[in-house]
């Protein structure tokens, strides 16, 4: 090992360079005018694939975005590791908020910015680094490593779920390694066991064919940006919890060894609070803030659009309005189950006076395992290894659907080793990535192999 960690350190000023190339690329899935970037992205990661040594390296076309297949299967007897990433990123706007253009990767203080910096470029590219420096020294990797590289995280993986249905027997692997998660705090490597799911809306009401005079017509005719806010405001009662009948009935309740743990970490609140800007902490009443996030559903308005919006005034009543809204999920909630409950108590509290149009987007499972798994605690060891600390575990509240697919499709356990901090401004303007991380990332990564190898798996 120490001359795969020797190469990494050797070649560690090189890696930002490489890395800079592949974070200019602005493989932005949500916006049909980056189709072409999306796919430059692709190939370029299938050609740095290849450069490292992967064999089989090609771009596997789905309905959407290609997926970018490669492996490396020389290890005999040594368990498979399925690597899964994203190569796509999320919109830069607002853009005058960026201190340097976002596809113009830029190093400050240790940290570099650009778009898909933590989310989730440079969490992918970590693991390029680490089985380059093992093939390169080694000749070898102590594990079998397949990588899926997916270009459509960011817009619900909408053709991953059948991608992995399909290609179940080409994808045989013991378990799952992602690194597109966090760490707790700077300093404070962790392991997540969870995630939660989500469902996503659109809502559309309209209340008129056209926009109306309010003085003619107001106070006669309903005001579909007033019936919206009043629907909306019937999501959660004062003390944070949501009204939609049922939608507690599936959640698992967290445990108190749990509580215990997590009251322990050094979370401190008030520079949560200040960090961010927000005057006054709200959630569900009964649970600290933590709990909140990692193990309690909630439901968002995440846009909001009626009316006139320009300057001056204009007194005319909108004939539309229209809300983008999500929930997130915890075990054990289902998301079709959620979806039917929220649309269900929707259409009861509308009144007639309105159109009401609801639209299902997309939605993931939750995810959680338990942090006995042998896999997690090679990941535990190669962290430690890595980072010179122990890791933490946590779960976080964000969303990789595709992970709970992995487990119910093929019945995979996945580790989820992340280095992205909580300021890292993912999907935010000037995302960045700490560059210790990164290279902690790399010679982790490298050690995750090594302690995966030695597990036992059925032939
Ligand atoms: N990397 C994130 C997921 C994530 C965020 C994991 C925070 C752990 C902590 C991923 O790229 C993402 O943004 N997921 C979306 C999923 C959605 C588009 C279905 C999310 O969580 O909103
Ligand atoms: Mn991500
Ligand atoms: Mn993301």
């Amino acid at each position: 090992m120490d001359k795969v960690i020797d190469f990494i350190n050797v070649n560690r000023e090189k890696y930002l360079d490489e890395l800079k190339a592949l974070l200019a690329i602005p493989s932005i899935s949500a916006l049909p005018q980056h189709a072409s970037d999306v796919r430059r992205c692709a190939e370029w990661c299938a050609n740095e694939m290849r450069r490292i040594g992967l064999q089989n390296v090609r771009l596997i076309d789905t309905p959407g975005n290609p997926v970018v297949n490669g492996d490396w299967l020389g290890a005999s007897g040594a368990p498979t590791i399925l690597f899964y990433g994203h190569y796509d990123v999320q919109p830069v706007d607002p853009l005058d908020l960026w201190e340097s253009p976002p596809f113009e990767p830029t190093i400050r203080d240790g940290e570099i910015y650009a778009r898909g910096s933590a989310d989730d470029k440079g969490q992918v590219f970590m693991h390029f680094k680490a089985v380059e420096a093992h093939l390169k020294q080694n000749g070898r990797l102590p594990v079998n490593m397949r990588f899926i590289l997916e270009g459509e995280e960011e817009v619900g993986s909408l053709n991953l779920d059948d991608f992995v249905r399909a290609r179940k027997n080409e994808l045989k692997a013991d378990v799952v390694v992602i690194s597109d998660s966090g760490m707790f705090e700077r300093g404070v490597p962790s392991m997540c066991y969870g995630l939660r799911g989500l469902v996503y809306f659109q809502i559309d009401l309209r209340g008129s064919k056209t926009d109306l005079h309010s003085g003619s017509f107001g106070g006669a005719v309903a005001n579909p940006a007033l019936v919206l806010a009043q629907i909306l405001a019937q999501m959660k009662d004062r003390g944070g919890r949501i009204k939609i009948p049922g939608f507690y009935d599936q959640v698992r309740p967290l445990e108190e060894a749990e509580r215990e743990a997590w009251a322990t970490l050094p979370f401190n609140e008030k520079k949560y609070r200040k960090d961010f800007g927000i005057p006054k902490l709200f959630g569900e009443a009964g649970y600290t803030t933590l709990e909140r996030t990692w193990a309690r559903p909630t439901f968002e308005v995440n846009g909001l659009l009626s009316g006139f919006t320009g300057e001056g005034a204009k007194t005319v009543p909108p004939a539309v309005a229209m809300a983008k809204v999500s929930m997130r999920l915890v075990p054990n909630q289902d998301p079709g189950t959620i979806a039917d409950l929220f649309e269900a108590y929707v259409r009861k509290i509308t009144p007639k006076t309105v159109e009401l149009k609801i639209t299902r987007m997309q939605g993931g499972k939750p995810w959680m395992t338990s942090f006995d798994n042998p896999f997690v605690q090679a990941a535990g060891r190669a962290i430690e290894k890595g980072f010179g600390r122990k890791p933490i575990f946590t779960r976080e509240g964000g969303s990789i659907p595709v992970v709970s697919t992995f487990q119910e499709e093929m019945g995979l356990p996945s580790v989820l080793f992340g280095v992205g901090l909580p300021d890292e401004n993912a999907h935010a303007p000037n995302e960045k990535l700490d560059l210790s991380n990164f290279h902690n990332g790399i010679i982790a990564s490298a050690y995750l192999y090594e302690e995966i190898a030695a597990i036992a798996v059925p032939a």
